[in-house]
């Protein structure tokens, strides 16, 4: 992805550190290898047994005590909280937590939901932010769309059933990370539907036009535009004939999908049919922690962690 040179650029900058908690799994400790070779930022690897060494027993205590604090309101005792400790994922966000690391990788092993609740439960939402969500960098080999091809897409990862508020939500701080995070300087962001301007009338279609209207009061300067067909979105020549003076159809470079199985689906098949590639980071995130797919290379664990690195970096 060429967006990637810009992001390892200003990760070299930033020099960050960025715990990995699947420390003994060969494509983290090769990327890990490579993110400390390249200057990319500072990795930390972590295992059971240099979590559970004596060296390490104060900070593993003391990340114990502070989870049970943080959590016993729902429930949490202080043995389970120990045990939570002890286990990488936790001590990795933990670390993050109380300051002793910038940011987060992990999912080579991990599913996507058992690295994304220890996030929510222990990071939580950044001041200001409702919700977290992920934003989906990809790169088309059409360059025509977006910026020369890549589009960031939202949201393909974490909220299943987004109401019109949240959707707005997702839709403003996805337009954020495509400024901040791939630097474009006009985020046109299409609220996709299977209706252009008011072609269908559905329940599932009110919910855009609502969110489109709540995205304008949240971000009065954005420009956004909906409901929109994705060949509306993107096409010229079908939104002169679909959404005739809209200032986003036709020249769309972030997209929004109304619910995840779509968001979900929409990404995987501009994957697998269409020859388009890229990655999601987490955004809303009181601090950085991004998931990967279990399928991932080497090389996908490296652009994560230097993109970690440049969020971490912008906050
Ligand atoms: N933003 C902020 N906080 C949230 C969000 C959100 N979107 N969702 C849940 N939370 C918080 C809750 O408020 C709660 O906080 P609390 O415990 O401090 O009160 C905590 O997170 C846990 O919430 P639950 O509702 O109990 O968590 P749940 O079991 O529903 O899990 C999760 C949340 C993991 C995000 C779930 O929605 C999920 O599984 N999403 C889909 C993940 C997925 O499988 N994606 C597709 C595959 S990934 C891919 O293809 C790349």
């Amino acid at each position: 992805m060429k967006v990637m040179e810009k992001i390892k650029a200003k990760a070299r900058a930033a020099l960050k550190r960025i715990v990995l908690p699947e420390g003994d799994e060969p494509r983290t400790v090769e990327a890990a290898r490579i993110v400390a070779e390249e200057g990319l930022a500072e990795p930390v690897l972590l295992t059971p047994e240099s979590i559970a060494s004596a060296e390490n027993k104060p900070r593993l205590e003391a990340y114990a005590a502070a989870l049970y604090e943080l959590r016993k309101a729902k429930g949490l005792t202080e043995e389970a909280a120990a045990k939570l400790a002890a286990d990488p994922m936790y001590y990795g966000m933990m670390m993050v937590k109380e300051g002793d690391a910038d940011g987060l990788v992990s999912g080579a092993v991990h599913s996507t939901g058992d690295m994304l609740r220890p996030a929510l439960q222990i990071i939580k939402t950044a001041p200001g932010m409702k919700l977290v969500s992920a934003a989906f960098l990809q790169e088309s080999p059409f360059a025509a769309f977006g910026e020369n091809g890549l589009l960031v897409l939202a949201d393909c990862v974490v909220n299943p059933c987004p109401n019109a508020e949240e959707l707005a939500n997702i839709a403003v701080a996805t337009a954020n990370t495509a400024r901040a995070l791939c630097g474009f300087e006009e985020p046109r962001v299409a609220m996709l539907s299977f209706s252009s301007k008011g072609s269908a009338d559905h329940a599932l279609v009110e919910k855009v036009r609502e969110a489109t209207s709540i995205a304008h009061a949240l971000a009065p300067d954005l420009l956004l535009d909906g409901e929109l067909q994705l060949d509306a979105a993107l096409v010229p020549e079908v939104a002169a004939i679909k959404a005739k003076g809209s200032p986003v159809a036709g020249r769309a470079n972030v997209l929004v999908f109304p619910d995840l199985q779509s968001g979900n689906i929409g990404y995987k098949i501009a994957e697998r049919l269409g020859g388009a590639a890229g990655f999601a980071v987490l955004q809303g995130l009181a601090a950085p922690c991004n998931d990967l797919s279990r399928g991932c290379s080497v090389d996908d664990i490296v652009n994560t962690i230097a993109a970690t690195a440049v969020q971490a970096a912008g906050r």
